[in-house]
């Protein structure tokens, strides 16, 4: 078990990215902007700390392109050092590192070319990956290629709240598809034979799909449709190209795509957060979609939908389907107050205990995350931490919640006990202790 976090989220100080500049132009909902974040680059060691105490075994952690590669085709040893020091740390303290290679941040080299829409950013992706994978992969042998691409090319090309700032451009949403399809695929043979010829074995590589329910607002016809186009263009299409190779229509349609059909996924990362009911609409624009939230359902700072069973439904699909072991590589809850997040993370694992016992392979959980910070569009007002983050002072703080949660790392169960002081105040099912399973 353990928690996740990404470079762009928290460790401030880099401005030659796409979020520095979206920042300083005014783009983000309070105010806040990119450039201190958890200043966790200059908190290294601490941080590590933070992890320690609360028994986490594995951490997913990301990188910054930028940081890594400041010019094209020019690689900063200073900062390929500093990660290596972080990793070396957190093996130093028994804490197994998976590590993002692609977490929504491109130098403004690439972004400013096109970002993921030019194909040349494909070549580009790999010739990174392939310096870090050639300078960590001695101790790493766990990766997530990419962090949620759908998640990605809609707010930066569909919806617009994300840089680039594009709206409604479905034909680059695809091309974006595309290219991040092709970078994950080549990527994954790449990433192993650097693996492997560094002679390491327990090979761990993946994507980290972001995948929510989509379930009818409706019986109509159209929410149908509607439902069936979201599932189809925000996770099915990715999921079949970047698992098995295979291209769906409209992306086959429009680029014609072929790569070998095999596996390209040692497990697939699924992150979890909510559902959405959608109501067709007669707007080609918006893709016949209206998303909302049933009234009276219980929902986290950010009006998201909590719906534990969700993350049951999606590992049950998903795995039926590919019948490859998941690692849920981010779930967590939007609570600055912290009154939702120890009965989230109590439901969210009662569902995966129930999809281990009908004998899903989930072999990994990392809640997000491990600490409150930059949190894209929204800023540093919506929390995500186990840690709470005063981002005057930077001092951390663990919630309540944190200590549920830290109990749960140590002990790989929840008892009756634990219930008792954490939950005493919310309403949990009978017979709920949890026997250990991760
Ligand atoms: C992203 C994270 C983000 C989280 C909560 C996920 O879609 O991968 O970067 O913080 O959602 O919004």
């Amino acid at each position: 078990m353990g928690s996740a976090t990404a470079a762009t989220h928290i460790e401030g100080g880099e401005q030659s990215h796409n979020w520095y500049r979206w920042s300083e132009l005014g783009n983000i909902a309070d105010g806040t902007h990119s450039k201190n974040a958890c200043d966790h680059i200059n908190r290294v060691e601490s941080d590590v700390e933070l992890l320690k105490e609360i028994n986490t075994e594995t951490y997913r952690m990301g990188l910054e392109w930028s940081r890594i590669e400041p010019e094209e085709g020019v690689f900063s040893e200073e900062t390929i050092l500093a990660y290596r020091h972080e990793i070396e740390l957190l093996i130093a303290n028994n804490i197994r590192p998976l590590v993002t290679l692609w977490h929504f941040s491109n130098p403004l080299w690439m972004e400013d070319d096109g970002g993921w829409v030019n194909p040349k950013s494909v070549e580009r992706y790999l010739s990174y990956a392939r310096y870090v994978v050639d300078k960590l992969g001695d101790l790493v042998t766990d990766w997530v290629t990419i962090n949620e691409p759908n998640v990605y090319l809609f707010f930066g090309y569909f919806e617009g709240r994300w840089p680039p700032g594009l709206q409604g451009k479905v034909r680059l949403y695809l091309k974006g598809a595309n290219n991040f399809a092709q970078a994950h695929l080549r990527a994954y043979d790449q990433i192993h034979q650097q693996l492997e010829e560094k002679g390491q074995t327990d090979i761990n590589v993946g994507v980290a799909h972001h995948l929510r329910i989509f379930d009818l607002f409706d019986r109509r016809h159209l929410s149908r449709l509607a439902a069936y186009i979201s599932n189809h263009l925000f996770q099915i299409m990715y999921l079949e190209a970047m698992t098995h190779g295979r291209f769906l229509f409209p992306m086959r349609w429009w680029f014609n795509t072929k790569f070998e059909k095999k596996n390209y996924a040692d497990f697939i990362g699924i992150n979890y957060y909510s559902r959405d009911l959608v109501k067709g609409i007669y707007n080609p624009g918006t893709l016949f979609n209206e998303l909302y939230v049933k009234k009276g359902k219980d929902v986290n700072d950010l009006g998201w939908e909590i719906y534990a069973k969700g993350l049951y439904r999606i590992c049950k699909r998903v795995y039926r389907k590919y019948k490859i072991p998941i690692f849920i590589t981010e779930n967590g809850v939007c609570d600055a107050n912290d009154s939702k997040r120890s009965k989230f993370i109590y439901d969210h694992l009662k569902a995966l205990r129930k999809a281990i016992k009908k004998g899903i392979d989930i072999k990994r959980y990392y809640h997000w995350s491990t600490m409150d910070n930059f949190e894209w569009a929204e800023g540093e007002s919506a929390r995500f931490g186990i840690y709470h983050v005063d981002f005057k002072t930077q001092e951390r703080t663990l919630r309540k919640s944190g200590y549920f949660y830290s109990e749960i790392c140590k002990k790989k169960e929840i008892s009756n006990k634990m219930i008792k002081s954490y939950l005493a105040d919310v309403e949990v099912e009978n017979n709920p202790s949890l026997e250990k399973q991760y």
